[in-house]
């Protein structure tokens, strides 16, 4: 609620009645609507995703046309107001054709780099359900903020897929981790084409008219609009049934060529790879599992895209690879359940991702942990600039350095030699229990580690992830060092 003054000072001038008794004082309590924040205050990304509502579903319905690069389609967001709302913002780049709000044509303008701000004909109330129609079309490959796009063109189709921007450009969207939703994608392409994107298919694709046809995916548990993904082009789609029973769709690229085997023998692991992670991380956190292995001419890295990771090429060129499966696997647990709440805390994401291929090494018989980290300590001499970065608030431009990754993992085996085996594997199945599906920070994550060993860990943490400079090691790592 907002206590207004009185009409008058809303008049330039100051006219004949100011001089009454009374005049200038409040006069009117109302609750007026105001504007959804245009940002959710990340410390890193302070205008990403925007305030004042909070979507619970996202129904993406598109056109894709591989030749030419053009998206079009229509967004429906159901979403709840969290308060009285004169407007709200959109995170979204394409051009849009018309907005209604619960049926009522809103106006749009596009505002900052990534802004739709979307007026509505009638005010919102705190608690009102939303139904958000949004009309749009663009090329997307062509749509650059920055001169960088997150919508990746290939040969035979186009990947969203990135981190942590890639709704921007296919759907308008509350485009933080701290608002979740469930998604169902459905997208009409060219018969022969493919469409990859998370969660399970609800229907085979359907034949439309012109020789299209409409694949269909749906997802079902909460997701960051960044683990969202499409691929589309010409996939190979192996289904399987996981040993716990779950749906498992592996797509592989026909661009791979000579790579395809090792792509193959990497993501078809993927199974094997979760269930072995649910024995240490606990229960896997979603309803379907897979893998997408990218054309030669798309990303450069991987995503945990949510239930289906999306690998680049690059994994497959010295061989089979399963340290990145278990990387983008682990963050299914660390990432896409247990998701930052802000971006500075991305060493929740990924120095856990990164440890979890030092366990699995050492699962294999390949290298403890210990050695990996030994090996890795060594590898950054004492004055990198390596060490200059602190996972812990690594800076907006490096929140995928090196850093947040290695000494990140290195941190993790820190803490396990200083809590003890039997606390630390009590603490990884209790952080992901504790925020499933949720958010949380590296200050909560502190706290129950300190609960269950029972420790004070404020050096350790302060050391390890907050400090520039490399830490002392007591014993193997320090002397090869
Ligand atoms: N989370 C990804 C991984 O480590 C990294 C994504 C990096 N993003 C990028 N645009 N390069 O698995
Ligand atoms: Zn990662």
């Amino acid at each position: 609620a907002v206590t207004l003054t009185g009409a008058g000072t809303m008049v330039a001038g100051t006219p004949a009645h100011a001089a009454l008794p009374g005049w200038g004082r409040p006069t009117v309590t109302a609750a007026v609507p105001q504007p959804g924040d245009p940002g959710l205050g990340d410390t890193y990304f302070p205008d990403y995703g925007n305030g004042g509502y909070d979507v619970e579903h996202y129904d993406v319905r598109l056109r894709y046309d591989p030749g030419t690069d053009r998206l079009s389609g229509t967004t429906t967001i159901l979403a709840r107001a969290t308060q009285d709302l004169s407007r709200f913002n959109l995170d979204f780049l394409l051009d849009v054709e018309s907005v209604r709000v619960n049926g009522w044509a809103a106006t749009t303008r596009t505002e900052g780099a990534h802004e739709l701000v979307v007026t509505p004909s009638r005010t919102i109330t705190k608690g009102q359900d939303l139904t958000i129609v949004v009309r749009y079309a663009g090329v997307p490959s062509e749509t650059e903020v920055g001169g960088y796009t997150g919508w990746t063109r290939t040969d035979d189709g186009a990947l969203a897929v990135n981190e942590p921007e890639s709704a921007w450009w296919w759907f308008p969207s509350n485009d933080h981790p701290l608002d979740k939703a469930t998604y169902d994608v459905s997208v009409s392409v060219p018969t022969g084409v493919e469409v990859v994107s998370n969660g399970v298919q609800p229907r085979p694709p359907l034949a439309e008219a012109g020789n299209r046809s409409r694949w269909s995916w749906r997802t079902t548990s909460p997701t960051a609009t960044y683990l969202a993904f499409l691929a589309i082009g010409q996939y190979d789609i192996v289904t399987d049934t996981a040993p716990n029973g779950q749906p498992v769709v592996n797509a592989y690229s026909t661009s791979l060529g000579e790579l395809a085997p090792a792509a193959r023998a990497s993501i078809e692991r993927t199974a094997e790879i979760v269930a072995w992670a649910s024995g240490i991380f606990g229960p896997y956190p979603f309803e379907a599992q897979g893998g997408v292995a990218g054309p030669v001419d798309g990303i450069t890295f991987a995503l945990e895209t949510q239930t289906r990771p999306v690998y680049g090429p690059g994994f497959w060129r010295r061989g089979s690879n399963t340290s990145v499966v278990v990387h983008e696997n682990a963050h299914q647990w660390f990432g896409d359940s247990v998701s930052v709440a802000r971006w500075q805390d991305i060493w929740l994401n990924e120095g856990f991702a990164s440890y979890a291929e030092w366990l699995w090494s050492e699962e294999q018989g390949e290298g403890t942990a210990q050695e990996l980290f030994d090996f890795t300590y060594a590898s950054y001499p004492e004055d990198s600039e390596f060490w200059q970065v602190p996972p812990g608030d690594p800076g907006a431009g490096r929140i995928f350095d090196d850093a947040v990754y290695d000494r990140g993992a290195m941190a993790l085996h820190q803490l396990r030699l200083a809590v003890g085996d039997d606390a630390f594997f009590e603490i990884l199945p209790a952080w992901t229990a504790a925020h499933r599906h949720g958010n949380a920070t590296i200050a909560q994550f502190q706290a129950l580690a300190e609960r269950i060993s029972g420790l004070d860990l404020t050096d350790f943490f302060t050391t390890w992830l907050f400090t520039a400079g490399r830490p002392d090691v007591p014993g193997s790592a320090a002397r090869k060092a």
